[in-house]
């Protein structure tokens, strides 16, 4: 094996008086630039960062981007993005258009019949405002409850209860004997994407899906008391959204469409016609709309049958549940009109000092399905707080070594569209210069931190969070608050499709990393998601809205200041190490083998060992005095570390799915909302096990080994030498 050009020269053995003496002189030397250059260290700036926190800016940010509904692509979310380009013009910013395909309602209607030969009533789909509700005019202009791009139709049916709408729902329906064959599916929200639920009912033969909040999962139980009193949703609160399987615009599919001034809708670019769309199989066959817990329960009263089992029954007090089909009859009318509008993102650029051509992104949506306070605004409200430190410290004479770029995207609710159109079009950019990508959604939603990312970021969030207080228990820090009871915290990942780091992991394999106070809300995506609620209940004082901007932006400086990047690839190589031993265990006693899985990881442990020491050797201090680096031997050193993600992804993709580049994390087939390690084996075994034909588990083996080259390419990069 050869040395590459770059690296350090071994070590000497004794030294001599002469180096003794050169040695001094370059500490001397250092000594003196480092004062001349900089009066202020970098983690001086990193603690005054922390220490300029401010909840009144939060709080004043958040009240004015809630002040009315903003849906992607409305008035009001241009007068929004207007905002949010004014607050960080200090940085200064700018925004970038596309168009876009997005769905909207035109028509809805839903009545019920007891049974075929009563009258129908029909329910009136209004979200209603409480007395004194200080949003009750904004309140008229946000958009009917719906579910973006179901298929447009008019379906009267029998009605059947299919729980949760989960792929074992459905089966368990079909093993009990339910015909769902032109059957109006009722379920329920709350375990995974709805998307998936529809299309789950869409194969199971049913005509039409009606998806209600059920009052066990968002009402609070006996106690719980909803909106405004208490946090719970109230009785006629409808969840809206999404129901398209894809991301970015469904009509440009692996490419963006940006509209320059003056270009119009981007009339010019390639696009998919909506009839391509529809049959691509991501956007429903079936209509399909959300209710509230109220015309749930109302529609639960009038199916009959075989009663459901215990778990899918509702709270004490609610009708039995019976699974049906009928005798209750649902017909329901759907229009949709899905047409090309405009979105904005919107970026600020700090310029990096040192290294401007490498950049560390933030990242939170700006559109609402509502008023967005909690999703997604709380987030944006972070980012603008955050931004009016990064501006303080500018003025005090800081800047940082790599690019700080902040994103504030569009269209995410639609299926990430905003962020995904940017990544496709920026993709070798991202893909050569990027250093992390760090996501804010719902920043706030209640107390408890939460945090999602690449393993190789997972110290550098540990390590942040120790520097952080507990923003419910000053006399804690953020760390001591997460751990709990416990003496390690839990770190989730980044394979989901829930939110916008999905283009930038596992598209472009960015590492990345997702953060949030409080995990799910009742009122998500409902017409109360607004300012109230979260001075009420999400976050009172807005002093986890200042925690969130502190570890986000904190992190971001130690990715963007740190000569070094804060990155180990020891932890990915454990992480993956226990995620091959729980999919091992899914398929003890079939012929696949998982030691060429193994091997590589434990090549990528060696590997991961040997970069960490080379670091150290690099950081080498004389009398606690840090020595100039030679600044290619740096650089050259944090492009493998910053590279070695990009190998987990593979120019192929995931069969059957080839825009998903990332062998290590993505989402589950079956919720988009789950995260899977090793996917393309997952999708495999899937297969596998429904023929249990020896092909079949022959294609799992070749997924193992797929993933298995990624890993040794990834150890390849981290090493910087070639075979
Ligand atoms: C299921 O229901 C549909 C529609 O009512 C009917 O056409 C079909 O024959 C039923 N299938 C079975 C197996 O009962
Ligand atoms: C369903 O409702 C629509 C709209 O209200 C109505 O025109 C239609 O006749 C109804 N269909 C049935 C089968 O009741
Ligand atoms: C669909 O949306 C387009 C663009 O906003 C509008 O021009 C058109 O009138 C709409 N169609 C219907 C049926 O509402
Ligand atoms: C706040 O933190 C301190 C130190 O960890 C702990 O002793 C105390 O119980 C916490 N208080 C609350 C209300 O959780
Ligand atoms: C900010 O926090 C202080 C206490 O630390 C509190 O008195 C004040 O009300 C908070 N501001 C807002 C807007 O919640
Ligand atoms: C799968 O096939 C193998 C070999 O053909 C057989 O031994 C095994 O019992 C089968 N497993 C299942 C679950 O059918």
């Amino acid at each position: 094996m050869r040395e590459p050009l770059l690296l350090p020269p071994p070590a000497t053995s004794k030294p001599t008086a002469m180096a003794i003496l050169a040695s001094l002189v370059v500490v001397v030397v250092a000594l003196l630039l480092h004062f001349a250059a900089s009066p202020i260290s970098k983690p001086t700036y990193h603690d005054l960062f922390l220490s300029l926190s401010d909840n009144s800016t939060a709080a004043r940010h958040l009240r004015a981007l809630t002040l009315r509904p903003h849906v992607a692509s409305s008035a009001a979310d241009a007068a929004v993005a207007a905002y949010v380009l004014s607050a960080l013009s200090a940085l200064p910013a700018h925004s970038a258009s596309y168009g876009v395909l997005l769905s909207f309602p035109v028509r809805r209607s839903l009545s019920l019949a007891p049974s075929p030969s009563a009258p129908a009533a029909p329910f009136d789909l209004v979200q209603e405002v409480y007395p004194g509700d200080p949003y009750a005019a904004a309140a008229a202009e946000a958009i009917p409850t719906f579910h973006a791009f179901a298929a447009s139709g008019a379906v009267a049916g029998p009605v059947a209860y299919a729980n949760y709408g989960r792929v074992e729902d459905f089966e368990a329906l079909v093993s009990l004997g339910v015909n769902l064959t032109g059957a109006v599916v009722l379920a329920r929200y709350g375990k995974i994407y709805r998307g998936d639920i529809v299309r789950n009912a869409q194969d199971a033969g049913a005509a039409a899906t009606v998806i209600y909040t059920d009052a066990k999962d968002y009402g609070g139980g006996a106690a719980g008391k909803p909106f405004p009193e208490g946090p719970w949703m109230p009785p006629s609160g409808v969840q809206i959204g999404s129901t398209y399987r894809g991301l970015g615009d469904p009509t440009t599919p692996g490419w963006a469409c940006a509209t320059g001034a003056g270009d119009g809708d981007g009339g010019e670019c390639e696009r998919w016609s909506v009839a391509e769309v529809a049959a691509s199989g991501l956007v429903p066959g079936i209509p399909s709309l959300p209710v509230s817990a109220r015309d749930g329960e109302a529609i639960h009263r009038t199916i009959g049958g075989r009663m459901a089992p215990d778990e899918w029954q509702g709270e004490e007090g609610s009708p039995v549940y019976r699974l049906g089909p009928g005798p209750g009859i649902l017909n329901l009318t759907y229009m949709g009109n899905e047409t090309i509008a405009t979105i904005q993102n919107v970026f600020a650029v700090i310029e990096g000092k040192e290294e401007p051509d490498r950049f560390v992104l933030l990242g939170n949506h700006r559109d609402a399905w509502t008023f967005g306070a909690v999703d997604p605004n709380s987030g944006t409200a972070a980012l603008l707080e955050l931004a009016q430190r990064l501006w303080k410290l500018q003025k005090r004479g800081w800047t940082p070594r790599r690019t700080i770029v902040l994103c504030s995207w569009d269209a995410e609710e639609y299926g990430l569209i905003g962020s995904t159109e940017w990544v496709e079009e920026n993709r070798e950019m991202l893909s050569s210069r990027a250093v992390a990508y760090l996501n804010v959604d719902s920043a706030v939603a209640g107390p408890g931190f939460y945090s999602y990312a690449t393993p190789q970021l997972d110290e550098l969030i540990i390590d942040a969070s120790k520097k952080v207080q507990d923003p419910d228990n000053s006399s804690q820090t953020l760390y001591e608050s997460w751990i709990g009871s416990g003496n390690s915290p839990t770190i989730g990942r980044l394979g989901g499709g829930g939110t916008d780091f999905a283009a930038f992991v596992q598209h472009v394999g960015v590492p990345s990393v997702d953060i949030a106070f409080g995990e799910g809300y009742p009122v998500y995506h409902s017409l109360y998601d607004d300012f109230m609620w979260m001075e009420k209940f999400g976050d009172p004082m807005f002093h986890r809205h200042v925690a969130a901007a502190s570890i986000w932006g904190l992190v971001a400086l130690r990715l963007a200041d740190d000569e070094i990047l804060p990155f180990d690839y020891v932890s990915y190589a454990l992480e993956l190490q226990e995620s091959t031993r729980e999919i091992q265990h899914d398929v003890l006693g079939t012929p696949v083998s998982f030691s060429p899985l193994f091997k590589s990881i434990r090549e990528l442990k060696s590997a991961a060992t040997e970069i960490n020491a080379e670091k150290k050797a690099l950081e080498r201090e004389i009398w606690g005095i840090k020595l100039e680096k030679n600044p290619l031997k740096v650089r050259e050193l944090n492009d493998r570390l910053m590279m070695a993600e990009r190998a987990f992804t593979d120019r192929e993709g995931l069969c059957g799915r080839q825009w998903y580049k990332h062998l290590i994390y993505g989402p589950s087939q079956h919720n988009d909302y789950g995260s899977k390690s090793f996917p393309g084996i997952d999708d495999a075994i899937d297969e596998a096990k429904k023929s249990n034909a020896s092909e079949s588990w022959r294609f799992v083996q070749h997924e193992v080994y797929r993933v298995a080259r990624a890993v040794t390419r990834a150890s390849l990069v981290l090493k910087g030498k070639f075979t």
